[in-house]
């Protein structure tokens, strides 16, 4: 898979695709990267690529026919993405879907941004975030690091990527290492306890119970199972709210009472106003 990024400050970028993971992907040629600088393009005396707003007002914005010319110069691409704010925000969803194109041409705004005929050069506009950065460099190397670890081969583990935070669909669980004990805290039992199956079923309740508390907004678009739907409803989460998120309840409900089971808390009024936002 091959990255082109286009920006007018190469240096930036540069060191992203040398170092680490990535580098070590490009050494390998699972990666490729291009880093191309808009000026190179401008042709004029004084290599300009901005020009002042039509209308007035503060800053420089960049030609349309610096960035026309630029992209008539790159090889074809799967995809031609503007950097800015105004754009879709990224996800791990766009991150995985961009994953499986062959090129990938980032356009990395300064000053005011692109003029905006821009936008009939590009097939999508991804925003890093609601903030506004002086350039779209850190944003690239944020979409070089977020999609290509996810192509084929590039990290050692691919389970590791399909359990991280959002590729299940859930916050990833918390993670534990050496010391055993630190300052009074602890490593989980069950993490040394060798018991395969109590692990797996306490690191996906884990996530359940981080997703709950910080992005409750994600559970709605989960698969649940009656194992997490009871998992859940222990944490306080009401049955009804489960069954609007498409959970098992009826189920979950049958197994609580065979079993005998109790909530272990309910849920606060913040809490529960949350599950609803
Ligand atoms: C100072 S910003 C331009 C902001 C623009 N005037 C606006 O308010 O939308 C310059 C460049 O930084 C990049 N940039 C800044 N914030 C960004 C964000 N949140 N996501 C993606 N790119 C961003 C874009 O490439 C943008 O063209």
């Amino acid at each position: 898979m091959k990255f082109s990024v286009v920006t007018l400050f190469p240096e930036l970028v540069l060191p992203f695709t040398r170092e680490a993971i990535l580098g070590k992907a490009q050494e390998k040629g699972l990666l490729q990267f291009d880093v191309v600088n808009l000026r190179e393009h401008a042709q004029n005396k004084h290599n300009k690529v901005d020009d002042t707003p039509y209308g007035g007002g503060a800053g420089m914005v960049i030609r349309v026919d610096v960035v026309d010319r630029c992209l008539q110069n790159l090889s074809p691409a799967s995809e031609v993405i503007m950097l800015t704010p105004a754009g879709q925000p990224f996800n791990q969803k766009m991150a995985e879907e961009l994953a499986q194109k062959e090129h990938l041409v980032v356009l990395c705004g300064r000053y005011e941004g692109f003029d905006a005929r821009v936008e009939t050069l590009v097939t999508r506009e991804i925003s890093l975030g609601d903030f506004v950065m002086m350039g779209g460099e850190a944003a690239a190397a944020c979409l070089m690091e977020a999609i290509g670890r996810l192509v084929p081969g590039v990290i050692g583990d691919q389970e590791s990527h399909e359990q991280d935070s959002f590729s299940s669909g859930l916050l990833d669980y918390p993670e534990y290492t050496r010391p055993e004990s630190w300052q009074g805290l602890e490593v989980p039992e069950v993490l040394r306890s060798g018991n395969h199956a109590k692990l797996l079923r306490w690191r996906r309740d884990q996530a359940l119970e981080r997703t709950l508390k910080r992005r409750p907004d994600l559970l709605g678009q989960q698969v649940l199972d009656v194992d997490d739907t009871i998992a859940l409803w222990r944490l306080g989460v009401p049955l009804e709210q489960l069954e609007k998120w498409g959970a098992p309840a009826a189920q979950a409900q049958k197994k609580i009472r065979r079993k005998g089971l109790v909530q272990n808390r309910p849920l606060e009024a913040a809490e529960s106003s949350r599950l609803h936002t």
